[in-house]
C-alpha cells in the first residue's frame, strides 16, 4: 500500500480524472484539468454530425482513446455507441469519462478492434474509424472487415505519399524502405513516450491514397466525400473520408 494510492479530497469529477493525472491527452469538458487536445469538441466529428443524421442510430467506434468522439456521438443522440479500445490505460480513461459524464448509451470494450470486427455479428448504421487505419499491420483486412459491419464509414487517416513525405523529414524517417503497396512504418522512439497512443505492434503499414480509395470502392463504398485534407500534416499526409454504400442507405 502506498499513500498515493488513496485520494484524500472529497469525491468529485476531478478526483476521478486525477486517477490518471499526467496521462490525459484530451481536454475535458467542464473545465476539468486533464490534457490539451480538443477531442471532445473535434471539428472532424462536428463535420460528420452535419453530414449524417446520427439521432437514433447505432455507431461502432474504433480506437476511442479517451472517449471524446464517443461523447460527441452520444451528444448527437446516437441510440448506441460501441467503442473498442486496445490500450488498457486508454480504456480505463474511457471508463472514467463514461462515469464522469454519465454516458449511458456508450459501451466501451477493451480489446483488439480487428478481432472484434472479425467476431461480431452485429451491424451498425455507421462506423467511425478516426486515427486507426494507419496503426494497423493489416489495413486492407481492417477495411474489408469494417465493410462487413456497416454501409457507412467515417475514416480519418494518414496515408503514404512519397512526394509529400519528401518535404517532411521527421515523418519520412519512420519508413525504413518506402516500398509499397503497403508501406512499413516503424514507431521507433515514439514507443517510449508515455502518451503513446498508436498501434498494438512496434510497426504498422500505411496505404497510399490511391490504394485507400480503390479499396473503399471495391468494397462497395460508391460515394466518397472528402474533407480535412492536410497534405502537410506534421505526422504525414492526412484526410477524412465519409464512405457510403448508396444502394443500401
Ligand atoms: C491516434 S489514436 C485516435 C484516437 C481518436 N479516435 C481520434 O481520432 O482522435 C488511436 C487509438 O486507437 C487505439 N488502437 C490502436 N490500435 C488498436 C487496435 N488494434 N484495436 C483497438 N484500438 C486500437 C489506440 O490505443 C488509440 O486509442
Amino acid at each position: 500500500m502506498s499513500e498515493s494510492d488513496y485520494e484524500t479530497e472529497g469525491p468529485s469529477p476531478q478526483t476521478a480524472v486525477d486517477v490518471f493525472k499526467g496521462l490525459w491527452v484530451s481536454r475535458l469538458p467542464g473545465g476539468l484539468e486533464a490534457g490539451e487536445v480538443p477531442l471532445f469538441e473535434d471539428d472532424r466529428i462536428s463535420w460528420l454530425v452535419e453530414q449524417v443524421p446520427i439521432a437514433g442510430t447505432s455507431v461502432l467506434e474504433l480506437g476511442p482513446l479517451e472517449g471524446g468522439h464517443s461523447y460527441m456521438l452520444e451528444r448527437a443522440a446516437a441510440r448506441r455507441v460501441v467503442a473498442v479500445e486496445a490500450n488498457r490505460s486508454a480504456y480505463l480513461r474511457c471508463l472514467v469519462v463514461k462515469e464522469v459524464f454519465g454516458m449511458h448509451r456508450v459501451d466501451f470494450l477493451c480489446g483488439d478492434l480487428v478481432k472484434y470486427l472479425a467476431e461480431t455479428r452485429e451491424r451498425f448504421d455507421l462506423c467511425v474509424a478516426s486515427g486507426v487505419l494507419y496503426h494497423m499491420t493489416e489495413p486492407l483486412e481492417m477495411l474489408e472487415l469494417t465493410s462487413r459491419v456497416c454501409d457507412r464509414l467515417f475514416l480519418w487517416t494518414h496515408y503514404y505519399d512519397a512526394k509529400l513525405l519528401k518535404q517532411n523529414e521527421r515523418a519520412a524517417g519512420h519508413f525504413p524502405d518506402g516500398k509499397g503497396p503497403l508501406y512499413r512504418y516503424e514507431y521507433a522512439d515514439a514507443l517510449e513516450v508515455t502518451s503513446f497512443c498508436g498501434g498494438t505492434r512496434p510497426h504498422s503499414f500505411w496505404l497510399d491514397r490511391q490504394t485507400l480509395i480503390g479499396t473503399l470502392r471495391e468494397l462497395g463504398f460508391d460515394q466518397l466525400e472528402f474533407a480535412f485534407e492536410e497534405p502537410t500534416h506534421i505526422n504525414g499526409p492526412a484526410l477524412a473520408v465519409l464512405a457510403t454504400k448508396t444502394g443500401s442507405t
